[in-house]
């Protein structure tokens, strides 16, 4: 299947790439960047030294949106360390970004592939993908995908008491990409607070014989240490790795097909999704919300594709 990613690196955006890249089933036809856990031109050059970790420095990587919509930038530093790498820092990437911007390079390949051909991880704010909609609004039907980490139901919120990061940094950007009629599949914060980072876990990502196993369990001790200490879990949440694993094994994940709206009026649920999980209203089933996930299985698929690489 043939996949872009919209990131904002992050160490658990990049292991997000590096999964896709371990995967034969996934052709990576580039990344887009975007500003969100730290900003736009540290998030580029984070993404750049992912694929070259991979030894992949093929795949062209876009820079796009250096702020949201409408608000002011926020970031997650306090999560992911200054460089957004803290744990593992890399060397500074040998190759350069592509200099076509990450919303026309979206809307060129989408438009360049048959309808439905193309999925789009969105692993940061949705500022990108909600410009290329508004530009090409035929992006509409030829989109196949959107699988987003993102939202939440019952886990409520990460960044306030009511909203999940990568849609509070961009409510109104989140809110134009759920009303799209994209098909969409959303990996909330009730699934990835699931998959704890244990030490055992971590254990055996570093035991993985090749040069990416240390660094990804590196990276995850790094949000580990800020996000186990919050939940009193053994490990902290793994997020965005869910749309990739979702994508290999979707018999892993279970969810409704329900209607999700995003709160873009009230500052203080700010970001909030509406999930109506009970059919209150009639409103269109536009998301796939998960809220399960077979969590040993997932850790097996993580490793054995680390291993591959
Ligand atoms: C999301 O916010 C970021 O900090 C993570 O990379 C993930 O995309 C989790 O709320
Ligand atoms: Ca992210």
């Amino acid at each position: 299947m043939k996949i872009i990613i919209d990131t904002d690196p992050g160490q658990d955006d990049a292991l997000t790439i590096l999964l896709a890249l371990a995967s034969p089933e996934i052709d990576l036809l580039g990344v887009t960047t975007v500003s969100g856990n730290v900003g736009v031109e540290q998030a580029t050059i984070n993404a750049l030294k992912t694929v070259e970790l991979a030894g992949r420095s093929d795949v062209p990587i876009h820079a796009g949106a250096d702020r949201p919509l409408l608000r002011a930038p926020v970031n997650a530093t306090h999560v992911h360390g200054r460089t957004g790498f803290e744990g593992a820092d890399l060397p500074a990437p040998a190759v350069k970004p592509n200099p076509e911007h990450a919303v026309d390079f979206l809307i060129r390949t989408v438009m360049a592939h048959e309808p439905g051909a193309i999925t789009v991880c969105a692993i940061g704010p949705m500022t990108n993908l909600a410009l290329a909609l508004s530009r090409e609004p035929a992006l509409r039907s030829r989109l196949g995908r959107i699988v987003t980490m993102s939202g939440a139901f019952s886990e409520v919120g990460n960044i306030t008491p009511c909203a999940e990061f990568n849609i509070y940094v961009d409510p109104h950007a989140a809110a134009i990409v759920l009303e799209s009629g994209v098909p969409i599949t959303m990996l909330p914060l009730d699934v990835t607070h699931t998959l704890h980072t244990s030490a055992a876990r971590l254990a055996r990502i570093r035991a993985i014989p090749n040069r990416v196993g240390p660094v990804v369990a590196d990276w995850l001790a790094f949000e580990k240490r800020f996000e186990a200490t919050k939940y009193g879990t053994d490990g902290g949440p793994l997020h965005d790795p869910n749309t990739v694993l979702w994508l290999l094994r979707p018999d892993l994940y279970r969810g409704r097909e329900v209607n999700v709206r995003v709160e873009t009026g009230s500052e203080l649920t700010m970001g909030m999704t509406v999930v109506d999980w009970w059919q209150i209203t009639d409103l269109p089933r536009n998301v796939l919300f998960l809220r399960h996930c077979e969590v040993e299985a997932a850790y097996e698929v993580i490793i054995d594709r680390l291993g591959r690489l």
